[in-house]
């Protein structure tokens, strides 16, 4: 980032020497993609673009959404990809590439990362989120984001908060209790925004709780400046904004894109004394600040060293889910059959604001073509099925029949199609379409193996073919290098490394919020709480197709020998450490999940949660320790009692799993916990009174013969109540004495 405005004597310009109307003018956008500029003040136009997994950059005077036409630029991994890698560096070398194309354009703001939580599968833009779990979420986007801003370009998290589902996304309520908002979806928002300070932070359309995000003062000001001390500026998603003058209040600093100017209706309401103009200075300073952004200049981009990097980083993200009879990878001297018209026409990232119009594209069939001569086997391809409606359908079937008939192993190409997935609506379903599905199972009845390839954004069912197919590659979204990357997995120059972000359960009505996704009358209700992806699916023993965090690798890993070091004046800080060997025969890299383990505390919790994770690369036979530190935080619940973090007293297993369902080393520690002061009240109930040590036998003296459900049947009466019924030697009155003579806290 290049410094702030400065005048002639070289000072920073103060929002202080700028008129009201220039202060004002600069809390909305002055284009499309720009802020406003005052130029006789030196204050330039920040040029914001999209992203988040490469620059969608747009000439001036383009159409205004510039979908199909930008500048071409390097398609990365789209978040569902790089959340499949567990891998920070692929997020945080993305990062550092998109910030580099950034500045050669003249871009400021690169819009992402998006770190909404899947919260269903159906959402149509899951494909630029990262996962159903809260802390790989944070983790990753806090590296891209970081990586983004150290190399001088902005980054704007998003779409805070809430945004869980396209359905109505412009109206929508998110109807959400505050404990599983701070413990599932705005947790990565505050770890992106506490540990990478990101230049913007982009609210969403929808409402939390019936108040429209750009208008949350709670959310806008209480939580993100006042609690987690953001000082960026807060942008609003493109035309959230509904009344210019309470979303400012709010804390909403710049209204995107310019268009409708709101400064008249700003300026009004300063004059009749509705807006104080402390608020007009303190966010126009904001974007004062954010001038900073503007101009950073860099090298001019090498586009096929990105291009070779969109490859690397492509590599980490395909998760092998299934790989009978070592189908995979394909060997020497096979004669392979590559089906599917996705081998020469991929889908390689999402519809909507992200689309990335590409330098360059690599095709599957012909990397796999490519690679394949090398190791002497032979290629041959069929379509066996027409993205577009096609009249010769039963034909392109037939052939891609007879070529898998003549091959040792079929590699179907399937997935969804542009048209099924998409910013601005939710799916309704997670099949795949029905002519893929016919033709994977009768290319799997034909070939002596079929491994199937996937390219999908949102996660799709496996069950109406996973039992006829031997491997199953699911390759998401990869970018413009993913043809490469897949060709490279397919023939085991790398052995896959990626892990499932998010549960790929056995039917769409297994999954938590089946029954209140996208929601009814402008409401959806997260009944599910906390309970969201596999911490349901593990809290109530239900199967799944594939737990959160599975994958194979072409190695096989062990772990062993797990031990907690606990440090003396903090007994939540502490570091575990494992033994992970590559017992296989060749190189891999391989990801090491920790998991947090409690029935601790007042409120239900997981079963399991994700709290830390690393990827390594190890040869074979070759043994490393790892060492994972676990802080605060890793053990707290949201306390809405209390409102605050709760580390509750108790036992808590460290486990090292595979995935969300097989933990494979554990080990159990006890934490002493906070000591929370329960204040009793006329209101609190007979058992919290009777539970007192004092209190408790001063008004509940335990009564010779009395049975056990004599209590049960008045423990939850408030005492308020008990003291209503006749025989009860107590008033009001004389509680009101005891707790005024004590405030008794227990
Ligand atoms: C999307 C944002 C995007 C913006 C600008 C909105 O519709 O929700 O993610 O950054 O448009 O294109």
């Amino acid at each position: 980032m290049t410094a702030a405005p400065r005048r002639a004597d070289g000072n920073p310009v103060r929002v202080g020497e700028l008129s009201l109307d220039q202060r004002i003018s600069l809390l909305s956008g002055g284009s499309f993609w720009g802020t406003r500029s005052i130029p006789e003040h030196g204050v330039p136009s920040v040029t914001l673009t999209d992203g988040p997994h490469g620059v969608r950059h747009q000439r001036q005077g383009e159409d205004n959404l510039g979908i199909f036409d930008s500048e071409p630029a390097t398609c990365f991994p789209p978040a569902v990809a790089v959340g499949s890698s567990w891998n920070r560096d692929v997020a945080r070398r993305m990062g550092q590439a998109i910030a580099e194309e950034a500045k050669a354009l003249g871009v400021g703001v690169v819009l992402g990362p998006g770190v909404n939580i899947k919260r269903t599968p159906l959402n149509g833009r899951n494909f630029e989120y990262f996962s159903e779990d809260p802390y790989l979420t944070g983790v990753l986007a806090a590296e891209q984001a970081a990586a983004q801003e150290s190399a001088g370009v902005g980054a704007s998290v998003k779409h805070f908060a809430l945004n869980n589902q396209e359905t109505e996304r412009m109206r929508i309520s998110a109807d959400v209790d505050e404990r599983t908002m701070r413990e599932i979806y705005l947790p990565a928002f505050e770890r992106v925004v506490t540990t990478a300070k990101p230049a913007t932070i982009m609210c969403s359309y929808n409402a939390i709780n019936g108040i429209p995000a750009a208008e949350n003062t709670w959310l806008l000001t209480d939580l993100l400046r006042r609690e987690w001390g953001y000082e960026g500026v807060v942008v609003s998603d493109w035309g959230a904004v509904q009344d210019r003058v309470t979303s400012l209040r709010a804390g909403l600093d710049l209204e995107m894109p310019g268009g409708r100017d709101s400064s008249p209706e700003l300026a009004a309401a300063v004059a009749d004394g509705r807006l104080e103009q402390s608020v007009i200075d303190a966010s126009a300073s904001r974007v004062l600040e954010l001038s900073a952004y503007h101009g950073a200049t860099g090298s001019p981009v090498d586009h096929d060293r990105q291009h070779a990097l969109s490859r690397t980083l492509a590599l980490e993200c395909p998760v092998l889910l299934k790989n009978d009879g070592s189908t995979l990878p394909l060997r020497a001297g096979q004669r392979i059959a590559v089906i599917g018209e996705l081998a020469e026409n991929p889908r390689y990232q999402g519809g909507g604001s992200s689309r990335i119009v590409p330098t360059h594209l690599d095709i599957p069939v012909e990397r796999i073509r490519h690679g394949a001569t090398d190791l002497g086997m032979t290629v041959e391809y069929a379509a066996g099925y027409s993205l577009e409606a096609s009249h010769d359908a039963a034909t392109l079937a037939n052939d891609a029949v007879e070529t898998a008939r003549r091959a040792d192993v079929a590699v179907v190409f399937a997935g969804l199609r542009e048209s099924d997935e998409s910013e601005g609506f939710d799916r309704t379903t997670l099949t795949l379409p029905d002519d893929q599905i016919a033709l994977i199972r009768s290319v799997a009845a034909a070939a002596p193996r079929t491994a199937v390839v996937l390219f999908n954004g949102g996660i799709v069912s496996l069950e109406e073919w996973h039992d006829d197919v031997d491997a199953i590659l699911e390759a998401w979204l990869l970018g413009q290098g993913g043809g490469a990357a897949i060709a490279d997995l397919l023939l085991g120059v790398v052995s896959p490394s990626g892990r499932l972000a998010e549960t790929i359960p056995l039917r769409l009505e297994d999954t938590p919020s089946y029954l209140t996704h996208p929601g009814e009358q402008g409401h959806t209700r997260y009944g599910e709480g906390v309970m969201v992806g596999y911490r349901y699916y593990t809290a109530v023993d239900h199967p799944v197709r594939y737990p959160f965090g599975h994958g194979l690798s072409y190695s096989r890993f062990t772990a062993s020998d797990i031990t907690v070091e606990r440090s003396a004046d903090d007994d939540t800080a502490l570091t575990v450490e494992v033994l992970i060997t590559n017992a296989g025969g060749r190189a891999a890299s391989h990801v090491v999940q920790l998991y947090v383990s409690t029935a601790a505390g007042p409120v239900r919790r997981p079963r399991r949660e994700l709290k830390g994770f690393v990827k390594i690369a190890l040869t074979a036979g070759e043994t490393r320790r790892v060492r994972l530190p676990l802080e605060r935080r890793s053990f707290a619940y949201w306390d809405s009692t209390h409102d605050s973090w709760v580390v509750a007293p108790g036992e808590y297993r460290i486990e090292i799993a595979e995935n969300a369902d097989r933990v494979i080393q554990s080990t159990t520690i006890t934490l002493v916990g906070d000591a929370l002061p329960t204040r009793l009240t006329i209101d609190s109930t007979v058992q919290e009174w009777i539970e007192h040590p004092i209190y408790g036998q001063m008004l509940f003296p335990t009564q010779e013969g009395a049975e056990p459900s004599d209590l049960t049947m008045i423990a939850s009466m408030p005492l308020r109540q008990f003291l209503n019924f006749p025989g009860v030697p107590l008033s009001p009155r004389d509680i009101d004495h005891i707790l005024a003579a004590d405030p008794v806290s227990g």
